[in-house]
């Protein structure tokens, strides 16, 4: 793993040699790990841009050739061949399922799916105008006061049920968020749905009726899914690292990251899209009007759902989603004005010399945003369904950090800029 070394040294003539390492794919790293000790230095990097906080075998980003795999295979192909529920096996677990092994695994999460009763009483307690995000942060926290026997983190099986239950829980509590919202009666599973259908039934469906699933939400909520899965050391995995890294017991690791997940530089983007939307077509503003605002240095405002931290080039989950995004709207009726003025901004953008020098193309969250505007999710549920999605990619990578030798307790450290050392006014 080690291929020659970078020489680090100090004021004081100190030396370090830090060894070079290489992952399968993707830059070289340095490791600094004995810098300290060597040298007495050790290395600033607020954002963690340069850093790698550890190794991973779960997903593979290149941002620059817009490459995204989880376990090798590339996203485009799990997207066409595999359903949400396979890639979740996989990102857990290393390897595709056979056919036994999936069965198994889609039994098991189809007999967790109901949730302690006194958890439908814990949601009655939240005020009635409570957003789904804060009801799924708390009631994903307080699983762990209901499910105290799978809490050892140290037992690989206790992780294992607790994974399961946090991933066949997940879409009832979500759903139930959404109920407690609206004042909806709470529906019990059906576990003779799919998992996507199932939530759609508790999300939508009503006691008093028959659920019928209409399969292109089913299809859409699926392909978001699959593409919203993992995304490698992203803010949110990284938070349910770090908590988890002390031991913190699986269900309050994950329900950090749903925390982290809130905010809208990160999962609340696809919200920002169509926020966005609506405030253009309020004003009358025409996209040419819109788009020299973008580029206008002096105004703040930037075109929500364009450009990513990562992908310098199209996001490929974008590619995948933009097909299934025109198709859909196509086919539904809905908001037309709002999706017209999205397929307006997003022709003209691709052709404008401002968003192709700088390599700003529509992202996951431009389509995302407007496909679940077409299927009726409300808005305050957008950032719900990316935590449902990604639950999976939290649960692997606080799996893969609890089986790894390497892992310690993460504890970063700073650059001191206070006052130096005084005394207390006598
Ligand atoms: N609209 C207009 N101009 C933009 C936009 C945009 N959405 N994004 C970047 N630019 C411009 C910048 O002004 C800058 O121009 P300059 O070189 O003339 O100064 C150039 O493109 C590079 O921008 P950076 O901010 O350096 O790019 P960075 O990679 O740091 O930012 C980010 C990425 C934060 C996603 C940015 O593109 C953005 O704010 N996009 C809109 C918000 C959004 O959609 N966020 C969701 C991203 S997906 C996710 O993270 C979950």
């Amino acid at each position: 793993m080690s291929d020659g070394a970078a020489k680090i040294t100090n004021k004081d003539g100190r030396t370090a040699e830090l060894p070079i390492l290489s992952g399968t794919h993707g830059p070289d790293v340095v490791d600094v790990r004995g810098l300290r000790k060597e040298t007495g230095l050790f290395t600033y990097d607020p954002g963690f841009a340069s850093t790698a906080s550890c190794k991973s075998a779960i997903t593979f980003i290149d941002g620059d050739e817009g490459i995204l795999l989880h376990r090798g295979y590339p996203i485009e192909q799990l997207a066409e061949h595999s359903n949400y529920l396979e890639v979740s096996y996989l990102l857990m677990y290393g390897e595709l399922p056979n056919q036994q092994q999936r069965e198994q695994f889609e039994h098991t999460i189809s007999r967790h799916t109901m949730v302690h009763e006194n958890i439908r009483t814990f949601l009655g307690g939240f005020r009635y105008d409570a957003h789904p995000m804060a009801m799924l942060v708390g009631t994903v926290g307080a699983m762990s006061s209901f499910y105290h026997d799978s809490t050892d983190i140290n037992n690989p099986q206790h992780r294992e049920i607790s994974a399961q239950r946090l991933i066949a829980k997940m879409p009832t509590l979500a759903a139930y968020c959404y109920a407690r919202y609206t004042g909806r009666p709470l529906l019990y599973p059906d576990n003779s749905l799919s998992y996507v259908e199932n939530f759609t039934r508790m999300m939508f469906g009503v006691p008093a009726e028959e659920y019928t699933p209409n399969p292109v939400v089913t299809s859409a909520l699926e392909l978001i899914m699959i593409l919203h899965a993992d995304h490698e050391q992203n803010a949110s995995t990284s938070t349910v690292r770090l908590t988890g890294s002390s031991g913190a017991n699986p269900f309050a690791s994950i329900a950090a990251g749903i925390a982290s997940l809130w905010g809208p530089a990160h999962g609340g983007a696809n919200e920002a899209v169509i926020n966005m939307l609506d405030a253009i077509l309020y004003s009358g503003e025409t996209i040419e009007q819109t788009i020299a605002r973008a580029k206008d240095k002096s105004d703040p405002f930037r075109l929500m759902g364009f450009g990513h931290r990562v992908y310098k080039n199209f996001d490929p989950r974008a590619k995948l989603i933009q097909k299934m995004c025109h198709d859909l709207l196509a086919d539904l009726g809905g908001d037309q004005p709002l999706f017209e003025l999205a397929m307006e901004l997003e022709k003209a953008t691709l052709a404008d010399e401002y968003f192709i020098e700088r390599r700003l193309y529509p992202n996951v969250d431009f389509y995302s945003g407007i496909i679940l505007r077409a299927l009726d999710i409300p808005m305050n549920m957008f950032t719900v369904m990316f935590a449902i999605s990604r639950n999976v990619g939290w649960i692997s990578h606080w799996m893969e950090m609890h089986e790894d030798r390497e892992f310690r307790i993460g504890r970063p450290q700073q650059i001191y800029v206070g006052a130096p050392r005084r005394d207390y006014p006598a």
